[in-house]
């Protein structure tokens, strides 16, 4: 959208104020500022004077409101809360935002400008009808910002491209991007997230875009040190986000758009995939091979070929002759059964596919505008395609998870949602995208059009998901994967990045890429280990499954043309790797009820944690795993060590304990093969449990690794639950916060009563304080420990005590 780089000023005619909100109207339209929580202001305008009319699919939630104070002086309406102030030049229309202090940001250059727009100006001039339908679909209307100069632009939902997005210009269409190389140049992607957080030294601010419509930011590309926000729709519609932190943002956009799921502990292991284990057979034997291998794992992926001709919910008979035994001889293995579910339904209507009759007879499948049900292609050939914007076709939806279910199914994985429909059959010449046309009506009433929804199919596929096997099995954590995602899918859905390639590039984009997205409020991400096409080979994929051992979601897949790509595919060394990674993984305990409580994402940049070191903001290569672990994984082929960058405070060595550095600093560390760089940020407690193969057997003794500060208090809180049910909800938790004092003031240790009604398995711990050098002795509760050890490699004083889940001291002396 070229429009001229000021709008022109757009005067108030006069205002009025509620409680907590006021509007101004003008000659073209109205604004509206409110105060939707202290912390969080929402910004509409309309030129046509009308707001549009609440929709019930709306990934924001409602806030309870919260107090506006407004009064004019000097020809400008001051609006404020306690966290945040607005201030609206009554002669332009411009509005600005600043912090209870006075610190001005986000300040608009010019009023709201808008205009009829061209399908062509959009990029989406290949969608099949070539007109955007006529009204509020055709009106851009957009706005400019002023850029701080020392701000870093960050989030922007699921992209490839480096992590900083100054001087992009990013637009939001749910697109599949089915190619190999995919992602690298493009833009629009599987998931569309248009929200972002501006960073400085000491203010972190953010910015949701509440438009489901194509949309977009100019950052920067344009005119330098501009920031363009741009929408279809008729309305402009923004929530600004208070800060002043990267986690206060995210805990802000998590609070309006909903919280991440809390996974079943099952989902937080590993998954093994592959386009397809096709038979009974050839999943059986991956899951003993597993076994066999002592490789741990929880979950298998089973991928189209289990249903019967990819009629979606149901089972091809020949090469799974009974379900429900393959589940359960899996269960009996400790292992969980995914599968995948498309959204479109065969067209195949007379001969007992009972998907595709009721989808008919309860009309639930989206129909042109003349009428004439929708159909396109896709793996079942002829396909018809469901309108999940209606509550009756989520609910219908939902509920043919009972099937599923019954077999003994654990989760779904949803895939080609974006959605991804072609116009022939796959196996014909000259197969091109189909997509739904914009002018279809969805939802209830047909109340809206594809235009407006089209970026929603994927976030109401996962939600209708959801929400049929909470119905179906209300007492178990659900657990649901999805490929396309808006922002608010996090309440249901895990996500990955979809078809990447098992090349080097892939591994690195993956970086920033799930940076990204923790930064838009989705915490549990991963991408293919290994590459999806393509054929992996044993460094590129001991690399990624090192690394992949970290990713919140972890799950190795592979196409179908791709060779073996199981961790012992690639004979005994890499075998090794990838064993020893995924332990780790076993070993480490989750950050899960963090993520889940406060939006925190746990695969986060360094920014995150260091939001006042600018210079550490270009890093993507070097991932904060929470607060306390840093990866910095190796992304090229060949290489045997890498610089690191340290942020500031003290760093030890995961794998060998010892403290190496005092950040800001950089130093080389040794990288080989299975063992890339963990460092632990001096003020932690890594809380380990054994080596398990699987999540279902117990955790046994658990480690506390306690890395003391120089300088600094460490605090950490291990959150703990049955990892199956909901009754965490209901307070069946066990909390224990743990205090580290710095090395300055003695590296005491304090553990404090446990808290909940939660009650781990009776366990020992083993406390590992960490020390530049042995202490003469410890003591534990003012009295000295005579068992105790030194461990000359690892520098750490041992000490093993009984969980009783009372208040411990230990104090090296
Ligand atoms: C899509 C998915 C991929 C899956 C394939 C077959 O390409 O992204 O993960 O294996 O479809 O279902």
């Amino acid at each position: 959208m070229d429009d001229p780089l000021l709008a022109p000023p757009m005067p108030a005619l006069d205002w009025v104020s509620e409680a907590t909100a006021c509007v101004t109207r003008h000659e073209h339209g109205l604004l509206r500022l409110e105060a939707v929580a202290p912390d969080i202001l929402r910004l509409r305008f309309a030129p046509s004077g009308r707001f549009a009319t609440p929709r019930p699919w709306s990934p924001v939630l409602e806030l309870p409101p919260a107090g506006l104070s407004v009064h004019e002086e000097d020809g400008r309406l001051w609006m404020e809360t306690e966290r945040l102030s607005a201030r609206l030049d009554l002669s332009s229309g411009a509005v600005s935002f600043a912090t209870p202090d006075g610190r001005p940001f986000a300040e608009d250059l010019c009023a709201p400008g808008w205009r009829e727009v061209a399908l062509e100006e959009t990029g989406l001039q290949h969608l099949p009808d070539t007109e955007l339908p006529p009204g509020e679909a055709r009106i851009g209307v957009g706005v400019r910002k002023r850029m701080a100069p020392d701000e870093g632009y960050f989030g922007f939902g699921q992209r490839d491209g480096r992590l900083d997005r100054r001087h992009r210009r990013l637009t939001h269409w749910t697109v599949d991007r089915a190619a190999p190389g995919h992602g690298l140049g493009e833009d629009n992607l599987y998931q569309a997230q248009p929200t972002f957080m501006a960073v400085r030294p000491g203010l972190t601010w953010g910015l949701l875009l509440n438009s489901t419509w194509f949309s977009g930011f100019d950052v920067g590309r344009e005119y330098e040190d501009v920031l363009t926000l741009f929408t279809l729709g008729g309305e402009l519609d923004y929530y600004i986000l208070a800060g002043p932190t990267p986690a206060a943002v995210v805990e802000q956009l998590t609070r309006l758009t909903g919280r991440p799921l809390l996974p079943p502990l099952w989902a937080l292991g590993f998954h093994q995939s592959r386009w397809s284990y096709g038979t009974d057979r050839d999943v059986r034997a991956i899951a003993e091979g597993f076994r066999e291998r002592a490789i741990p794992l929880d979950a298998i992926h089973l991928d189209i070929d289990y249903m019967d001709g990819y009629r979606v919910f149901t089972w091809d008979r020949e090469r799974f002759p009974e379900p429900a035994a393959t589940v359960a001889a899996l269960q009996a293995l400790g292992l969980r059964t995914v599968t995948i579910v498309d959204p479109g339904v065969k067209h195949d209507l007379g001969t007992g596919y009972g998907v595709a009759e009721s989808g008919v007879a309860g009309d639930y499948f989206l129909r042109r505008p003349d009428g004439e049900r929708f159909s396109g292609w896709v793996w079942p050939d002829e396909s018809l395609f469901p309108d999940f914007c209606s509550e009756r076709t989520r609910h219908w939806w939902g509920d043919l998870h009972g099937s599923l279910i019954e077999i003994g199914v654990d989760g779904v994985w949803c895939d080609m949602n974006e959605p991804s429909i072609v116009d022939r059959p796959y196996r014909e010449p000259g197969v091109t995208e189909f997509p739904i046309p914009l002018a279809v009506r969805q939802g209830d009433e047909g109340e809206a059009l594809h235009a407006e929804t089209h970026n929603l199919y994927g976030h109401l596929m996962a939600r209708a998901t959801w929400e049929g096997l909470e119905r179906l099995r209300p007492a178990r954590r659900h657990w649901v994967l999805t490929r396309s995602a808006f922002v608010g899918t996090q309440r249901w859905a895990a996500s990955w990045m979809g078809d990447n390639s098992a090349r080097w590039e892939d591994l690195e984009t993956s970086l920033p890429q799930l940076a990204s997205l923790g930064l838009c409020g989705a915490p549990h991400v991963g991408v293919d280990i290994g590459g999806f096409y393509g054929h992996s080979f044993g460094e590129l994929y001991g690399r990624w499954i090192e690394l992949g051992a970290f990713h919140p979601f972890m799950r190795a897949h592979a196409h179908r043309d791709s060779r073996p790509q199981e961790p012992w595919s690639f004979g005994p060394e890499i075998e090794s790797v990838a064993r020893q990674a995924i332990e780790l993984r076993y070993r480490l305990y989750t950050l899960a009820h963090r993520a889940h409580r406060r939006g925190e994402p746990w695969w986060r940049p360094l920014l995150f944690d260091f939001p006042d070191q600018a210079d550490l903001y270009a890093i993507e290569d070097q991932i904060m795993i929470g607060p306390q672990l840093m990866i910095a994984p190796i992304r090229a082929p060949g290489l045997k060590r890498r610089l690191v960058e340290l942020p500031p405070g003290c760093w030890y060595d995961f794998r060998s304990g010892a403290r190496i550095g005092v950040g800001p600093a950089a130093l080389v560390m040794d990288a080989p093969l299975g063992a890339m760089p963990v460092l632990v940020c001096g003020g932690s407690v890594i809380t380990l449990g054994n080596v398990r193969q699987s999540t279902a057997e117990p955790l046994g003794e658990l480690m506390l690794e306690i890395y003391p500060d120089d300088e600094a208090e460490g605090f950490w809180t291990l959150i703990e639950d049955d990892g199956e049910s909901f009754e965490y909800q209901d307070g069946a938790l066990a909390e224990t916060d743990c205090r580290i004092a710095p090395l300055s003031r003695g590296a005491v240790f304090a553990l404090a009563a446990r808290r909940g009604d939660y009650q781990p398995a009776p366990r020992t711990l083993i406390l590992r304080l960490h020390l530049p050098e042995a202490p003469a002795g410890l003591r534990l509760d003012e009295t000295p420990v005579e068992d105790w050890r030194w461990d000359a490699e690892l520098q750490a004083a041992e000490v093993r005590i009984n969980d009783d889940g009372q208040t411990h001291r230990l104090v090296p002396v």
